[in-house]
This record gives C-alpha cells, structure tokens and sequence, in this order.
C-alpha cells in the first residue's frame, strides 16, 4: 500500500480496517495470541498488536524464547522457561506473573489454538509508558504467547546438507549471547549476508578463534577421532535442543561416537571435522556439508546427523517426562 502522505485523524473502526486490510495483503500463519495487555487470546491476525511505546518496540528491551507442539503436546518446555527466566534476569526484566502461571498461559493459548503441530513463541517486554531509556516508572511488563506454523526449513537441508560462511560480523559478547533478548540484529545480519552470498547460514567465530553458532541454531562437530564436539555454552546461546541431544548423543558412545565433549572447539581443527552438525528446535540436526567453499569431510550428509535427528525426532514424541498434554 502507498504510503499516506496527507494523512487524516483515523477513527477505530478505521484503524480495525486497516489492521486486517494489511494481513490481507501478507497472508500470515498465527493462530492464537495471549496478551496481557489484552487481557485474553485473540485467534485474528490483525489484532495481536503491541502498543508501539512498548520498551520491547523501540529499544529491544524483551525476552522470548520458543518451544515445539508435536503431535498435541508441548515438548521440553521446562528446558526453555528456565532459559527464558534466565534471559529476564539478565535483562533486569520483572517477570508478569509466576513461572508456573506463565507455562499454563502457554498451554492454555496452545489449546485455544486447535493445532496439534507448530511452534510457540512468548516474550516478556518491558512495557509501554514512555520513549526513554530506562522503563517508564510504573511501566507493566508485558506477556505475549504466539502459537504459529513455525519457521520451515527446506528439505534439502537434511537430504542434501547446508553450506555456511564464516560471518564477517562480530559475535555479541558473551553476556548478550547467553542471553535470548529480543535484540538480534546481529543474527538478522548474519542470515542476510549468507543469503546474499547465495549460502544457507553463516557461523559465527569469537575473538579467540573459537566457533561460536549460527543464527538462531548452534553447530557442533564430529571429529575424526569420532568425538562429538559441542562449543561451551558461556559465550552462545544455550541452545535446549543441543543440552538434550548431548544427553541423547552419549547413548551413542562405543556405538557410533567414541565421547561427546563440550569444549572451546578452534576454527582450524573444527574444518577438520568428519562432519559438521546445525542444532535447533525448529531444524532439529542438519548437517552442513560446506563451510567457507570447502567440504567438510567427504561433502555429503554423515551417518552421525541422520542418527541424532532420529534420536532427537523419536525423544520430541515419546519422552513422556518432556512433553506436556494439551487439553483441547
Ligand atoms: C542464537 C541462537 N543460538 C542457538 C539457538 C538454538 O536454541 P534451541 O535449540 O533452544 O532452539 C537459538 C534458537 O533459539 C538461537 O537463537
């Protein structure tokens, strides 16, 4: 739509038109949206709407995270409040409600929903109040739960396997990168350049020389030694679906992997890997077949990806003390 430049005062019925006249235009797949600022759930695109005064609008001050409904259930969402908790913490952010209230707005807005597969995301903001820095005084943190189709990764990622770049863009410091606010330009900007140099993703590298992750998704290794390999988690996200793989990864051990460690992992010895592995809730595990223009390994998707992706797509269906019931 053009832009309005002689705009006129809109009154709300307006407004409303507009709203949904814009998802009309940008067909999206949002299901159900919690507010607490509304005070309910919408299930009508064009109402989940934050005021624009909100902290989390303007100066990024908000946390999310996001978790997985399979098969009409939630899966490891304990794993991800402690990390959102964490974040908040960290963002000297007030949390809304309690925790145990929190997961029970999520599961609620997943039923209202209808959706048996998808993704939820949720965020506390700050709050609306002013344009400053600091919150407004009296600001209400905010909490939103969105449940979605989720984000879709092609199928050639598992079949075919990725090529990534090493990002030219610095890795957040460590109490920025542990911490799932909801200021990621640094991980737009990596996703942006890998695109436009015609690649998958890229992979950031700290200022040791050490790999740190990807995006939205950690990266992990097997070596030739046949070790798994994983970055330390101080200086990068710590990703739910890498901590659980770990654990998973280890029943490999005298089978497929000869360890699984947790190491600083130099960019020099990670190239020399047998295979190179993307982690993530919404990707599962991929393997990466290229990095910088150069194979890693034999340049074809390894045995170990395609063991821990059934490992980790077996455990999101049956790990009864992981997954949470929906109640429609
Ligand atoms: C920067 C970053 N690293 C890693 C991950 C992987 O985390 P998870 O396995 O919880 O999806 C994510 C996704 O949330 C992320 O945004």
């Amino acid at each position: 739509m053009p832009i309005a430049l002689t705009p006129r005062i809109l009154q709300a019925d307006e407004v409303l038109d507009q709203l949904r006249a814009l998802r009309r235009r940008q067909a999206v797949r949002y299901w159900a949206f919690y507010s607490s600022q509304l005070g309910g759930i919408v299930t009508d695109p064009a109402l989940m709407v934050l005021p624009f005064d909100d902290h989390m609008v303007h100066r990024g001050h908000g946390v999310f995270d996001t978790a997985a409904i399979v098969d009409g259930k939630v899966y490891d969402l304990e794993a991800h409040l402690d990390r959102f908790v964490r974040s908040a913490r960290t963002s000297r952010l007030t949390l809304p409600c309690a925790r145990a209230e929190m997961r029970d707005l999520i599961v609620r807005t997943a039923a209202a929903s209808g959706k048996r597969d998808g993704s939820i995301r949720y965020w506390i903001s700050s709050g609306p109040g002013s344009l400053g820095l600091a919150p407004a005084a009296g600001a209400e943190p905010g909490f939103f739960v969105m449940i979605f189709a989720g984000l879709a990764y092609p199928e050639a990622w598992h079949t075919h396997g990725l090529r990534v770049m090493t990002t030219t863009y610095p890795i957040k410091p460590p109490l920025y990168a542990v911490t799932k606010s909801t200021n990621y330009l640094p991980n737009v900007l990596i996703q942006m350049e890998a695109q436009e140099a015609g690649l998958d993703n890229g992979v950031f590298v700290d200022g040791a020389g050490n790999v740190g992750e990807s995006s939205n998704m950690n990266v992990a290794f097997v070596g030739e030694d046949g070790v798994l390999r994983h970055p330390k988690f101080d200086h990068i996200l710590s990703g739910c679906t890498s901590l659980r793989l770990l654990d998973l990864a280890r029943g490999l051990e005298g089978r497929l992997l000869r360890g699984v460690q947790v190491c600083d992992i130099p960019v020099a010895e990670a190239r020399a890997a047998r295979e190179m592995l993307l982690i993530g809730s919404s990707v599962k595990v991929a393997p990466i077949v290229e990095w910088d223009r150069k194979p890693i390994g034999d340049g074809r998707p390894g045995p170990i990806a395609q063991a821990l992706r059934e490992l980790l797509e077996r455990d999101m269906r049956s790990a009864r003390d992981r997954l949470i019931d929906i109640p429609y």
